[in-house]
């Protein structure tokens, strides 16, 4: 079916497996609570099912469900407005998932370079989970019908193999049944790099806890980590053509950009040609500004976990008022008696 037929509909999801980071909120969160601003439906999961792809402690993760949900809603998202979930709570995922199992090829599945980073060297010793991940992915979003995904640039290639998914299905049954979904890769800052390298994403997972900037961390925290991020000597370019050949300058560059929400040639026109020390406290204010406001929200939703587990339990309901007709109807399509 083409895209223009299907109504739209937004769906994202983050895994609850540990701190969320700057680059998780620039990348996605704000996006999200953007993207909810113009009325488009939306669906945000904290997909706890991808989660355990790799060890969690079962209190740490159940911890990090709720502080991700906390996130969600000190970022802006409101869950009377977007529906609010974990994925665990709408068995369709999985159920979908199955069915995708089976229309995806293993040489797409051995494409997937999440796959090969998260293996690594021991491929062998990894999950199966860890393998089929992107078609659990898939089923996320066409459980919905999600005609758009916001991400950060690292799913990309989860998002096309998603369409590539919903084409197969549509030509192998003959249907016009799942939307092909456009991934919404947008803003100065869809690849926020580490502050240790500036060849690497910032990552939940990466062992220097300098290399990143936690959205629970504290004003002071914040700044020195800022002031120590990896430079190099010249101050910065005057102009955006200059940021080329310096990854480190350009993702500070990116990061105040998103941040003020300014194109990166506006910050250029006013911050080009000042030296590090003059660039970085201005960076480390205007962080401070922006996120201090978002760690202490969640703080203070984090003390009541009940009502977090009721927003939860509430979306999840939604989500699964969309999701079993849509589950239905492809299990029909497919032949299983019954539905
Ligand atoms: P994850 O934490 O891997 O579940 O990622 C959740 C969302 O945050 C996805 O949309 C990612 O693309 C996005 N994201 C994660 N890390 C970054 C980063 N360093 N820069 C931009 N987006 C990111
Ligand atoms: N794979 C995504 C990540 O690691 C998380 C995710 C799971 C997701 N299901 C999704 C993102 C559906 C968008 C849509 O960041």
């Amino acid at each position: 079916m083409s895209e223009a037929v299907h109504t739209p509909r937004v769906f994202s999801g983050i895994q609850p497996s540990g701190n969320l980071t700057l680059g998780n909120y620039l990348g996605a969160l704000k996006r999200f609570a953007e993207a909810q601003e113009n009325g488009i439906e939306s669906i945000y999961c904290m997909v706890d099912l991808h989660a355990i792809t790799v060890w969690q402690d079962p209190a740490k993760l159940a911890n990090a469900t709720r502080e991700l949900c906390a996130g969600f809603i000190a970022s802006g998202l409101d869950p009377k407005k977007s529906i609010l979930f974990n994925q665990s709570q709408v068995p369709e995922h999985t159920q979908m998932a199955w069915i995708f199992n089976c229309v995806a090829r293993m040489g797409w599945m051995q494409r997937m370079t999440q796959f090969k980073d998260k293996a690594g060297k021991n491929a062998q010793n990894a999950s199966l989970g860890l393998f089929a991940y992107p078609a659990l992915m898939a089923a996320d979003i066409l459980t919905y019908h999600a005609t758009h995904v916001p991400v950060g640039e690292d799913q990309k290639q989860h998002i096309e193999l998603t369409r590539d998914i919903a084409i197969k299905f549509n030509n192998d049954y003959g249907v016009e049944f799942f939307p092909v979904t456009a991934p919404v890769i947008e803003g100065a800052a869809t690849r926020v790099m580490s502050l240790r390298d500036g060849s690497k994403k910032m990552s939940k997972s990466d062992p220097s806890d300098m290399s990143r900037i936690n959205l629970t961390d504290d004003a002071d925290t914040i700044a020195k980590k800022i002031r120590k991020a990896k430079t190099d000597p010249e101050p910065l370019p005057e102009s955006v053509d200059g940021l080329e050949e310096r990854p480190e300058a350009r993702n500070l560059v990116n990061i105040y950009a998103a941040l003020s929400d300014r194109t990166v040639a506006q910050v250029m026109d006013e911050m080009g040609g000042k030296p590090f020390s003059e660039f970085k406290p201005m960076l480390a204010d205007l962080a401070v500004e922006k996120l201090a406001p978002i760690s202490s929200e969640m703080s203070r939703l984090m003390q009541d976990p009940a009502e977090i587990d009721r927003i939860l339990a509430d979306g999840a309901q939604r989500a699964r008022a969309i999701a079993t007709p849509i589950l239905q109807e492809t299990y029909r399509i497919v032949g299983m008696v019954g539905a």
